[in-house]
C-alpha cells in the first residue's frame, strides 16, 4: 500500500488562477471520500445523489462475505465491518477461511485456535469474536458429527488422510469451509435464539471467490445423496438467500477496479447477491475541486499561493513555492486518477462505501477508526 497521508485537512484556499471556490468551507474532506466524483476530464466535481449505501438488503443479511483483490485491505475492512455491526450490544463473528491468522495479527491476540474467541469490544458493549477455520479440524469435526468417528478421526489425521482427501477433491476443502460458516450463521443458543447477529467472512480474493462460493453447488451435484449432499445443499440455500450478501473491497487504482468490475459480473452470473463496493484507502483531497486540474498541470498561481502562506505567517521563497507546487501536482494527479476510478465503480449502480487512507496504516486503532467511518455512512 502507498504511504499514509494525513487524513482530513482544513479546506485549502482556492489557489487556481481565476477561479472562485466552489465548495462550502469544511465540506471538502467528506465530499472527497464520500460518493462524490471529481471528473478527471470534465474537470467538474459532482456529488452523487445522497442515498443510503447500506441498503435494506445489506441490513437484512446476516452473512457478510468480504472479498477483494489481495492486498486491498480485505482483512482490515472485514474487521472494521464486524466492529460496526457489533455496536450496541450485538454479537458478531469474524471468520477467516484462507489466510493464516491475519485476524489474530490485526487484533494483536495470540494465533486463534479452531475455536471462537472474543477479540474486540465494540462501542455500546457489543463484541466481535473471531474464528480461523482450519480445514483439517473442520473435516474431523464433520466425521465426528456424521459418522461418529472419534478415535478413527484422530488416526485419520495421523495417517495424513485429511490432506489426502482434500488433495483428491480440492472442492471438498471449500465445502468444509463454507459448511462451517453456515453452521455459525444458523447456530442457535440454549435460549433458542441465533447466537450471532451477523457473521463477517474474510473471504478468498476476487479471483477465487466465485469458485469458492459456487463449489458447494458442484459438490451437491457430485454427491447425490448422503451427508455431504445435504450439507452442500444447505450451504447453497444459505448463499443464495437474503441472509447472504457479498461486499467488494477495492482501492481506487486500475487493477483492483478492473478486478472488482469482473468479479461483480461473475457474482451476478452465479446468482450471488452483491451488496456494496467498499473503496478503501481513498485519498482525501486537500485541494478544492476547482484547483485540482490547475494543480495537476502545475499552473497554480504562485503569488496567490504565497499570499495564502503569508496569511499563515509563512514567508515562502521561490524554491519553496516550486517545491509546494510539485507536491500539489502529485497530490492533484492522484485525486483526479482516483476520481476516474470511482466513476467506473459508480457506473455499476452499486452502493459505495468509502474509507480513507489512514495515517498510521491499518493497525487496531485504525480498524476502530474505519468502523466509525462505516457507521457514519449508514452501516448498522
Ligand atoms: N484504510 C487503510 N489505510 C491505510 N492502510 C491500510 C488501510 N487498509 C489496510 N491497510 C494496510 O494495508 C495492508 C493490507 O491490508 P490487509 O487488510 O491485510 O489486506 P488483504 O487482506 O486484502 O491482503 C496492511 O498493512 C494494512 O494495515
Ligand atoms: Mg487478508
Amino acid at each position: 500500500m502507498t504511504p499514509a497521508e494525513p487524513r482530513a485537512a482544513a479546506p485549502a484556499p482556492d489557489i487556481a488562477p481565476g477561479t472562485a471556490p466552489d465548495d462550502e468551507p469544511g465540506t471538502t474532506p467528506k465530499a472527497a471520500i464520500g460518493n462524490g466524483t471529481a471528473a478527471g476530464n470534465g474537470r467538474a466535481f459532482k456529488v452523487a445523489p445522497a442515498r443510503d449505501p447500506w441498503t435494506a438488503a445489506c441490513h437484512r443479511a446476516r452473512l457478510h462475505v468480504v472479498t477483494g483483490k489481495g492486498g486491498t485491505g480485505k482483512t482490515t475492512v472485514a474487521a472494521a465491518l464486524a466492529l460496526t455491526l457489533a455496536t450496541d450490544g450485538r454479537r458478531v463473528l469474524l471468520v477467516e477461511v484462507e489466510e493464516r491468522q491475519g485476524i489474530a495479527r490485526l487484533f494483536d491476540v495470540p494465533p486463534l485456535p479452531y475455536e471462537e474467541r472474543k477479540v474486540a469490544v465494540a462501542s455500546g458493549g457489543g463484541e466481535v469474536r473471531a474464528l480461523c477455520i482450519d480445514v483439517e479440524a473442520a473435516l474431523l469435526e464433520y466425521f465426528q458429527i456424521f459418522y461418529n468417528l472419534g478415535f478413527a478421526g484422530r488416526s485419520l489425521k495421523k495417517m495424513g488422510a485429511v490432506e489426502f482427501a482434500t488433495t483428491l477433491a480440492p472442492g471438498l476443502r471449500d465445502v468444509l469451509l463454507t459448511g462451517k460458516v453456515k453452521e455459525t450463521v444458523t447456530r442457535l443458543g440454549s435460549d433458542n435464539k441465533l447466537v450471532y447477529d451477523a457473521v463477517v467472512m474474510d473471504a478468498p480474493p476476487t479471483g477465487r471467490v466465485v469458485t469458492f462460493l459456487g463449489v458447494t453447488g458442484a459438490m451437491s451435484d457430485i454427491a447425490r445423496r448422503g451427508p455431504i449432499h445435504s450439507q452442500a445443499e444447505g450451504v447453497v440455500r444459505l448463499l443464495h438467500s437474503a441472509d447472504t450478501i457479498v461486499h467488494l473491497v477495492t482501492l481506487l487504482e486500475d487493477m483492483p477496479v478492473t478486478e472488482t468490475l469482473e468479479a461483480i459480473e461473475h457474482l451476478r452470473d452465479a446468482d450471488l447477491p452483491v451488496g456494496t463496493i467498499i473503496v478503501n484507502a481513498a485519498t482525501v483531497s486537500r485541494l478544492p475541486p476547482a484547483s485540482l486540474t490547475p494543480a495537476a498541470e502545475n499552473r497554480l498561481d504562485k503569488s496567490r499561493l504565497a499570499a495564502g502562506l503569508a496569511q499563515g505567517g509563512i514567508i515562502a521563497d521561490d524554491a519553496m513555492l516550486d517545491g509546494l507546487a510539485v507536491q500539489a501536482a502529485e497530490h492533484a494527479i492522484r485525486v483526479l486518477d482516483e476520481a476516474d476510478c470511482r466513476e467506473q465503480l459508480v457506473a455499476t449502480g452499486l452502493p459505495i462505501l468509502s474509507l480513507p487512507r489512514l495515517v498510521d496504516g491499518g493497525d487496531l486503532g485504525g480498524v476502530y477508526e474505519l468502523a466509525d467511518e462505516l457507521a457514519e455512512q449508514g452501516v448498522r
